[in-house]
């Protein structure tokens, strides 16, 4: 099966006067109809960044470059703003951590959702109109017709959120990118809406991108991750594959910070990783996390440091051997 989207080779830089930073560096993934991947580090790793490179939506001052970018075969980094601007809201659905700053405070829900589908479908107001309510309905929230005449500030940060998937799903994407979409909610509200993006995501076999900072998350809603550190995918593996057999140190503490239910790591102490996640910049070499990193040797400091791939498709990027990989089959090795 064809993928939904490729992107090979993904980096952006951003000039400043004294360095050059660079937030994406070299990030490859494919992503599969009907999958979702999640995008998982702490703060500051350039998940962001990476989504917004993707839907070329990057601040003005950063370079993005890119070997492929292909969105249902097509080449996106060929295209024009325009082209992109049709395509984001319409054929990509975005749904981002804070909806009051993606929802107009002047405008009333209903005009916002019906605005979406009005710009991208040759559709009648009529028709936007009974779309609107066939997804506010589909969302879960109560009393439609009532909540498409009010402004968001009525609405409560749990319907909001509802409103902003709503609003993605309004053209029917084939690709939702959901950025931390939860992170600013109270638990139970986070739990709620999560399980209302994967059964939407299955009834409209949508692909997802699931930005998180949080494994439990991952473990929960992922087919498969990547693991983002200091702007690059550290590991990449199924979420069955990465929680029970971590292969980066950066994973496995990480792991080691969460109690992951089912997985075999949990029982143990949990633990914080020290330090904070280091802007790279075109000065520097070696792996990101070797100053963090329990197990780093001399070896981590030199440059270039590739991604070593196990069976199925499991792929980390770290010299060492780890300790629990003696038992599994390396495909090749760096
Ligand atoms: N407009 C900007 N200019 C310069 N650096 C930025 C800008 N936006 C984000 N960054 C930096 O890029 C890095 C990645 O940020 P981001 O993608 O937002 O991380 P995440 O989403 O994983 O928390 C961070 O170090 C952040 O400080
Ligand atoms: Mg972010």
């Amino acid at each position: 099966m064809n993928p939904v989207l490729e992107v090979r080779g993904l980096s952006v830089e951003i000039p400043t006067a004294s360095a050059t930073l660079r937030p994406v560096r070299d990030v490859s993934f494919d992503l599969h109809p009907g999958e979702t991947l999640s995008l998982v580090g702490e703060s500051g790793s350039g998940k962001s960044m990476t989504a917004l490179a993707i839907m070329d939506l990057l601040p003005r001052q950063a370079r993005r470059s890119v070997e492929r970018l292909r969105f249902l075969g097509e080449d996106l980094a060929g295209k024009s703003a325009g082209e992109i601007g049709r395509l984001r809201g319409a054929e990509i659905g975005m749904v981002f951590q804070d909806p009051m700053t993606s929802l107009n405070p002047v405008y009333t829900v209903g005009n916002q959702l019906m605005e979406v589908y009005l710009r991208h479908k040759n559709a009648s107001k009529r028709e936007a109109r009974e779309r609107a309510l066939f997804l506010l309905d589909k969302v879960n929230i109560p009393d439609p017709a009532l909540r498409l005449c009010q402004y968001p500030h009525q609405l409560s940060g749990g319907l909001r959120q509802r409103v902003m998937i709503a609003m993605a799903l309004m053209c029917g994407p084939a690709l939702i990118i959901a950025d931390e979409p939860t992170t600013a909610l109270d638990v139970t509200t986070q739990s709620q809406i999560l399980d209302l993006l994967r059964s939407l995501q299955r009834e409209f076999h949508m692909a997802m991108i699931l930005i998180t900072h949080d494994l439990g998350v991952v473990a929960h809603f992922a087919d498969r991750v990547s693991v983002m550190y200091a702007g690059e995918i550290v590991e990449q593996a199924s979420t069955d594959d990465l929680l029970e057999r971590p292969m980066h140190p950066y994973t496995a503490a990480l792991l080691d910070c969460i109690p992951v239910p089912g997985s075999s790591r949990h029982g143990g102490k949990l633990r914080s990783i020290p330090g904070v996640v280091p802007l790279i910049t075109s000065g520097d070499q070696g792996c990101a996390f070797r100053r963090r990193c329990d197990h780093a040797q001399d070896v981590c400091k030199n440059a270039g440091i590739a991604m070593r791939e196990l069976s199925g498709g499991h792929k980390f990027r770290c010299v060492l051997l780890p300790q629990n990989s003696a038992d599994v089959a390396m495909k090749n090795h760096a």
